[in-house]
């Protein structure tokens, strides 16, 4: 893993819950790949916003995901 990497997995994804980016790659590798899963896995979308903010963002990794399979990294 590089450093970048690294940095990368740092980056929130629920700001509410406090949850980064390299749990829900944890999760994803281990075949967690849906929202509604992922959310129950991570406690994302528990928060003040109710998964406004990070429901979108969950989505947009995993479509990211889909189209680029290898960047699942942890
Ligand atoms: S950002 Fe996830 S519950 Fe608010």
């Amino acid at each position: 893993m590089d450093e970048q990497q690294i940095i990368d997995g740092l980056k929130p994804i629920c700001q509410c819950q406090g949850i980064k980016k390299r749990r829900f790659l944890e999760h994803i590798a281990a075949g967690i790949t849906s929202v509604a899963a992922l959310k129950a896995a991570t406690g994302a979308g528990q928060g003040a916003c109710q998964g406004k903010r990070c429901t979108p963002r969950i989505t947009e990794l995993l479509s990211a995901l889909d189209s680029h399979p290898a960047s699942i990294s942890q």
